[in-house]
């Protein structure tokens, strides 16, 4: 039987929309114990209104994952608020559009400070407090266009999460004997209404038709298949697994 997330205690960087609201959603409905942030105030604390509606248990703290104040901060309110951190979720990311022959320095500091940065802020925080309960594991989110391929016009968001693969290793190498896992999760496109992937679909005026060729499997990820890929790499039966790259993509790399 596969194992569930109950009463676990799940931080989650960028809970406002996309991604990271489906994931506290749907972990927080299978009884996990949700701590999430955002810089969008407004969304996290609507997000939280509407699990605690449900009778489920979720936390919102403003943070810029940019900010290592405001990352340790969202550590030690979990920590806090539940005596320990179980999971993690470094998924709080923002994308940019353009080629690398017209790239804007300002935009690129910009992007490694969130998607780099981020992730670096809430790995180190996360790990002191994983470290001090016995152990944990952590999901980064990362992305199909990182150091696996290539798509024109997204080079420097690609090098943000090539950066986000290489810090998971690092990572998983150095806290593997504390009982800690550390992985990335590099992953295509979900049918998620208004995320990334649909901004840069109609920013780049791409016809949603014209990318699902690319996908051997015809369609577009569903947000049930990237909330079963984070909690299998959260939960206990990915005990044995940490310094990987789990790939879902629809077959979208294989090609
Ligand atoms: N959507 C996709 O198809 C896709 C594909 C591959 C990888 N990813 C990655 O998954 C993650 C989530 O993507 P998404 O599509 O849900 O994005 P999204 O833009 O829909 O949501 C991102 C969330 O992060 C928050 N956020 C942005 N900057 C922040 C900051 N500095 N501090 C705290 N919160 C911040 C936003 O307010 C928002 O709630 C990102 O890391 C993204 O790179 C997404």
């Amino acid at each position: 039987m596969t194992s569930t997330l109950a009463g676990k205690i799940v931080l989650i960087t960028g809970v406002a929309h996309g991604c990271g609201r489906v994931l506290a959603d749907a972990f927080a409905a299978e009884g996990a114990k949700i701590v999430g942030c955002d810089v969008d105030v407004e969304g996290g604390l609507a997000i939280a209104s509407s699990v605690k509606a449900r009778g489920e248990e979720m936390t919102f703290v403003e943070a810029d994952v940019a900010d290592e104040s405001a990352m340790h901060n969202v550590v030690t309110s979990a920590v806090r608020v539940h005596g320990r951190l179980d999971c993690a979720v470094n998924n709080a990311g923002t994308e940019t559009t353009g080629l690398i022959a017209d790239a804007d320095a300002d935009v690129f500091d910009r992007l490694s400070a969130i998607n780099i940065k981020g992730v670096l802020n809430g790995l180190k925080h996360e790990i002191r407090a994983m470290r001090a309960n016995g152990g944990g594991s952590i999901v980064n989110m990362s992305s199909v266009t990182s150091d696996i391929t290539a798509v024109p016009a997204n080079g420097v968001y690609a090098a943000t999460k090539g950066a986000v693969n290489a810090l998971s290793k690092a990572a998983a190498v150095e806290v593997a004997a504390s009982n800690i896992s550390v992985n990335s999760l590099a992953f295509a496109a979900i049918d998620i209404a208004d995320d990334m992937f649909w901004r840069f679909l109609n920013d780049q005026h791409i016809p949603p038709d014209q990318i699902l060729s690319a996908f051997p499997m015809g369609r577009l990820g569903r947000p049930e298949e990237l909330v079963a890929a984070v909690r299998y790499l959260l939960s206990d039966d990915a005990r044995y697994v940490t310094g990987t790259m789990l790939v879902l993509d629809g077959g979208y790399t294989a090609v």
